[in-house]
């Protein structure tokens, strides 16, 4: 069927990007991670210097350019694609997003690219706010241990320094602000299916998720 829109939505680590990025390229579907693109506006706005505490300095988005290229994310044509996992991007990203500036701007590209083609998309809101009317909608969850430990492990294997009980503490605080903010706060669509991976591996999910494509197509 042209134009499957897939619609993932959950919690910080609970395995949204990775599941995503693997389910594209098993269907040949473009992903769009949209964390991604929190991240860039929060790497740019750093890097300039403004006061993250005003929404009006978030104007800069007026004239940036982030686009994607097979799963690595340019802002005015920069490849920032590790330069967004920082500490710094993942300690303030739920500040950023929390502006409707700034959600404003970013939906509105991401409902632009969710136009053509099958699409996968991930994020908080996609399913309830970017593309409402999806296919299929997955709300990934796992208990907190289990994503910190996922985590945990992503940042040993990337040669990062890290300690279990701050991972925790960082995903207890970004759920909690993501889940109480004003504009589009992370939550359930009344039409999504719920797929708790704490104890499923990475293929069980890959697996499960495009088997329900499959019942949806049908
Ligand atoms: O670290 P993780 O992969 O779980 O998070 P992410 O998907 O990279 O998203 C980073 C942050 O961006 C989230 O904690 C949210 O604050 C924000 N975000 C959002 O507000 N709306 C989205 N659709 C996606 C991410």
């Amino acid at each position: 069927m042209p134009g499957y829109k897939l619609a993932i939505d959950g919690p910080a680590g609970s395995g949204k990007s990775t599941i995503s990025s693997l389910i594209a390229k098993k269907l040949g579907w473009t992903h769009i991670d949209t964390g991604a693109m929190y991240r860039a506006v929060t790497l740019q706005a750093l890097e300039l210097g403004i006061n993250l505490n005003e929404e009006a300095q978030y104007r800069f988005l007026e004239t940036s350019t982030i686009h994607y290229d097979f799963d690595r994310i340019y802002i005015n044509d920069r490849d920032v694609t590790e330069a967004i996992r920082s500490e710094a991007v993942t300690n303030n990203v739920s500040l950023v997003s929390s502006f409707p500036y700034v959600r404003k701007k970013l939906v509105e590209l991401q409902k632009q690219a969710a136009q053509h083609g099958n699409i996968i998309m991930d994020g908080r809101d996609i399913g309830t706010v970017v593309i409402p009317n999806a296919d299929l909608k997955i709300f990934l969850t796992a208990n907190v241990e289990e994503r910190a430990k996922r985590r945990y492990k992503e940042h040993i294997k990337k040669g990062k320094e890290s300690q279990i009980s701050k991972v925790i503490e960082d995903i207890v605080i970004r759920d909690q602000k993501d889940s109480t903010r004003k504009e589009s706060p992370l939550r359930k669509a009344d039409d999504a299916i719920v797929l708790d991976t704490t104890y499923l591996t990475i293929e069980e999910v890959v697996n499960k998720i495009i088997e329900l494509t499959d019942k949806k197509e049908n």
